[in-house]
This record gives C-alpha cells, structure tokens and sequence, in this order.
C-alpha cells in the first residue's frame, strides 16, 4: 500500500450536515440539535463514518454562524450542551465520528474580546483584533467578502481607529500575533476534544496570519486577495505551534478549509513530516467557470470537463507520496452538486446525480459528501433577491448596485452558484415543508420536495439515496478505491472522464459522461471485466456511454490500453 500509512480518517466517508436546515425539532423554522439527533439512524443508514458539523456555537448568526460570539456555548436556535452531549454519544453509539468547525480567523462583534476591545486602546483585550489607527492616515486597501463596501477596515468613532475584518463588519479578525490569543484558541479546541470529538474542519485556517504592519498591497496580488491572504508570512509558524500544543495530543482529524492553496503550497500544510494538519480542500474546481470571482459572476461560456481533469488529476498526483487529499463537489459555500456540475431537468437529474457521486466515491482522497446531495436535492434558484438569507449574496447585490452594475448579470449568476441554493432545508418527505419543520422555514424549501425527497427515496431500490448507500458500501469494500493509484486516461475527451485505479492486484475502470448525450471513451479492456457498479438499470460493459452513464468495472487481465 505505497508509503502511505493507513489511516481511519482517509479511509472515512465524510458527511456534511449544515444544522440550520437539516431538521427542525420544536417548529421554530431553524434546524437544531434534537432534530440531528432524531435522525441519527437515517444518517447511520448512510453508511458514512464522519459527520462534519457547521458551527453549532453562540452566535448572532451575521452569517449563520461563523461569527461566534461564545465558543463554548451552544447557539440557542439550536439547543443545549444536553443536546450536543446527546448527540455525540448517540454517533458514537452508532460508530459515526463527529466532526465541529473551528472559527478562529474571525469571531463576532458580539464575543466578549471584541465589546472590550473597542471599549478603549489601552483596554487589555485591545489587541486580540487588529486595528489600525486613524491619525496614521487611512489604512491601505484590504478587500472584504462579505462588507457592503467590500471595504476591509470598519471605522470605529470611539476609539478613533478601523479594525480589521476580511468577512462582515460584524465579524473582526482575531489578532494571532498576539500570543494570548493564540493560547484562548487552544484552549477551546481541548476544550471540545475532551468532550470527546474527533476532530475540526478549521475556517479560513489559511487566513490567520496577517501581513503586519499593513503595507499597500504588492501589484502581483492585483485582484487576488485571497492568495495573499492565504500567504501570512507566520501561518506555518502558527500551524505547527497549534499542532505541537494540541493537535498531537488527540486521536482526531483535521482539515483545512484551504483558500489559496495551491497544488505547489499544499504538502506546507498536510505532508506527514511538516505536523501540521491532515487535510486541506482548495477552490480550483469551485472556481472553475467564472468570469469575476470577487463578484460572483459566471462566464457565460461554463466550463470545461477537460479543465475539471486536469484539475482533480493535478490535485491527485500532489499526493502520490505524502499527505492526502481530499474531494468535493458542494458545501454550504456552494450551490447544489447537480445543478452545477450535472443536469438538474427532471429528465437527468437522478441519472446525473448518481454519476457525481459514482464519481466522489471513487477517487482517492477523503470524499466530503454533503447533506440533501444524496437525494439529488438543486438549486431553488430565487428570482428575487428578497428571497435569499446569505448576507454574501444581499451584500454583493447592495455593492454591484451602489456601483451601478448590472444586477440583472448578477441575479442570474446566483442562480448558478449562490450558496443559498446550497442550504435549502433538507427534504424529508412529501409534507408540508418536506418534513424540514412544523413552523416557517428560515429559508424557502425547495418546491420539488413532492418529488425529491428521503421518504420517496428510500421506497425505491433504484433512487439516489440507494446508489448512494451502494457506492458508500462499494468504497469501504474495496481499499483499492481508497489507496490505489489513480490514472487518468483519455484525458482530452470532452465528455467522458475516464480513469483507473489499481492497488496491488486490483485494477478499477471508472467511466463517467458527463453529458446529454452518448459519448465513447477511448480506452479498450477485455470483455470479462466485470461490472461492479452502474448508474443504469444494465449498466454497459463496453466504453460507449449513455447520456450521464458511470460504470465502475473490475478488470481481471490487467490490460487498459487508450
Ligand atoms: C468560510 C465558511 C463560510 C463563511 C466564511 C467566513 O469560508 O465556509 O461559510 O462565510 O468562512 O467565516
């Protein structure tokens, strides 16, 4: 099995659960921990082994929950510390890991450090944020995601100075220069791991190390805030300092959300010998098809399945003798996988869906799966910008309007990709509201839930929801598909991806079209390899394709040949 050592979070599934839509126990309209904890065996018959959890903390939720304004309490919209010790005995009841999110470049403007902080610039907390002080002139140019301004510094009248916030104004940036505050972030995290967690996805991890003192921006970052951002000049310094106080210390997982690594950066932060974290997801993929990504807008023209390859086979050939990667095609930062990369008309939905995730489950690295794609749940795609709950989304709007742009370009580009379509509430079953809650959803539900649902699902042998179960269960029975080496074959094919993997004496064919129409790949192997699994009814065995079709073959005589 190559040099690299085996390990339960490479060989694990990830489930992604983002609380606020997943299930509303008591009819408030939010999702929360009673309802996780109802469906702990739905999520159990899954077959996943971690659950990933968005923010589950005390917060105004400015963004739902990534501005944290107590990290040891639980957000009030969803439960108690009861709930939460509930729900992580009953995963680890069912052998299921728990997964939190670590906040730690931002907190809230609510977080007791910042109310001191602001108070006075002699007030001990002062230096947990970054400020900036307003008789030094204005303070250069820092773009922000999610300000109305995509303005950076937040002006403070009281103690005369700006702060810093890279995400909304109500979300400052926490000041790691500062040692205390780094131990306040270490503390946490043990706090949580000696409640017996398995691990952290960590936010904008890649974000915490500031360029001090704030010099103008250098003109090869032009337009790309977040590489820069992603270079702090003390970040691996951090990493390893969080690893060697922590991190070490525990049995768990963690994974970085990666903005701005790249695949010559990435092994700084997940090769074995570097102790720093186990896992990082980047953007290539997600970015993919843009014509402004600051401003969310797509290019007219898509994207390419060519790219796409060349992007995951990049990524996978980084990991051929250290770290591990891992794989994605939505989150709670995204649209629906369907929508975005397959076909979500009524007539492909379910055989495109199957193929993405014949697709995720195949490749090496960790898969992160996210909750509602293993039902093919889409995009709700808001007409009306009065629909939408994420302040990126109304806040990109407010900004394109103050600069006149064309907001008609914009709205039809969030249909696309704007993370609310990613965050519907899950659909259960053919009820009002899907089954989601008994009160007013905090975000609309989906319209086709009569039709896309669990309930309907799990009645039907062929539906998502099952191919999902076989292909999770497919994965865990075959180590080749979780370490074998990864090929990319016929690489210019517009339409096929096509790929094997092999581990000793195993060898796996992975077919996957993704278009509308039949597509052949230019690959030959001997007619008695045998088909393992298939999005349609007779799955083919040869390499012409149906619209959509994936195939995964066993071939016996060691023969592909492009
Ligand atoms: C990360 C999160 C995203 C959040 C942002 C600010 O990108 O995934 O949801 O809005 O950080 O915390």
């Amino acid at each position: 099995m190559n040099e690299q050592s085996r390990k339960w979070w490479k060989e694990a599934v990830v489930y992604q659960i983002y609380p606020r839509s997943f299930k509303d126990s008591n009819g408030d309209g939010v999702g929360d921990l009673r309802g996780i904890i109802e469906k702990l065996d739905y999520i159990k018959s899954l077959g996943v082994d971690v659950v990933w959890l968005n923010p589950i903390f005390a917060s105004p939720n400015d963004d739902n929950g990534y501005d944290i304004s107590d990290y040891r309490a639980i957000m009030d919209d969803f439960g108690s510390m009861d709930d939460f010790d509930e729900l992580l005995a009953g995963m680890h009841e069912r052998g299921i890991k728990l997964v939190l999110d670590l906040v730690a470049n931002h907190s809230s403007d609510e977080h007791v450090w910042f109310q001191e902080s602001r108070k006075s610039r002699e007030n001990p907390y002062r230096n947990y944020y970054h400020w900036w002080n307003a008789e030094d002139g204005a303070p250069p140019k820092r773009w922000s995601f999610f300000d109305v301004n995509g303005d950076a510094w937040q002006f403070e009248e009281q103690t005369n100075s700006y702060y810093l916030h890279y995400f909304s104004v109500k979300q400052p940036d926490l000041n790691w220069e500062n040692p205390i505050v780094r131990k306040e972030v270490y503390d946490i995290i043990k706090f949580w791991f000696d409640k017996g967690i398995d691990g952290f996805r960590m936010d904008v991890i890649t974000f915490v190390s500031k360029d001090i003192p704030f010099k103008d921006l250098p003109s090869k970052y032009d337009g790309n805030f977040v590489q820069y951002y992603a270079e702090g000049p003390r970040l691996h310094e951090y990493l390893q300092e969080l690893n060697r106080e922590v991190l070490s210390k525990y049995d768990i997982m963690t994974v970085a959300e990666g903005p701005g690594t790249t695949t010559e950066n990435v092994l700084d932060f997940v090769a074995e010998d570097r102790r720093e974290l186990n896992m990082s997801y980047h953007f290539d993929i997600s970015n993919l098809g843009h014509r402004n990504l600051a401003k969310k807008l797509m290019d007219p023209a898509g994207w390419s399945l060519v790219e796409f390859k060349k992007i995951f086979s990049r990524w996978d050939a980084v990991f051929n003798e250290k770290g591990w990667g891992t794989v994605y095609l939505g989150n709670h930062d995204f649209p629906r996988m369907v929508s975005r990369w397959g076909n979500d008309s009524p007539e492909y939905r379910d055989i495109s869906s199957k193929m993405l995730t014949t697709f995720l489950l195949t490749m090496r690295g960790t898969p992160y799966y996210y909750f509602g794609d293993e039902l093919g749940m889409t995009n709700i795609r808001f007409d009306n910008i009065e629909d939408y709950r994420d302040i990126m989304t109304i806040n990109l709007h407010k900004l394109i309007e103050s600069e006149g742009g064309d907001l008609t370009e914009y709205m039809e580009s969030q249909k696309l990709i704007a993370r609310d379509n990613g965050r519907t509430p899950m659909q259960w079953d053919d009820s009002h509201n899907a089954g989601f809650t008994t009160g007013k959803p905090w975000l609309k539900v989906n319209p086709n839930y009569e039709e896309v649902n669990a309930a309907a699902q799990e009645a039907h042998p062929d539906s998502c929801l099952n191919y999902f179960r076989d292909m999770v269960s497919l994965r865990k029975s075959e180590p080749a598909l979780v370490y074998g080496k990864y090929t990319l074959l016929d690489e210019g094919n517009k339409s096929v991806y096509c790929y094997s993997r092999e581990l000793d004496d195993r060898k796996f064919l992975v077919l996957l079209n993704f278009s509308e129409r039949s597509a052949t790949a230019d690959v030959n192997f001997s007619l008695d390899s045998g088909v393992l699994i298939g999005n349609y009814p007779e799955p083919s065995t040869n390499a012409s394709l149906r619209p959509y079709e994936a195939v995964v073959l066993e071939i016996y005589d060691n023969i592909i040949t492009i």
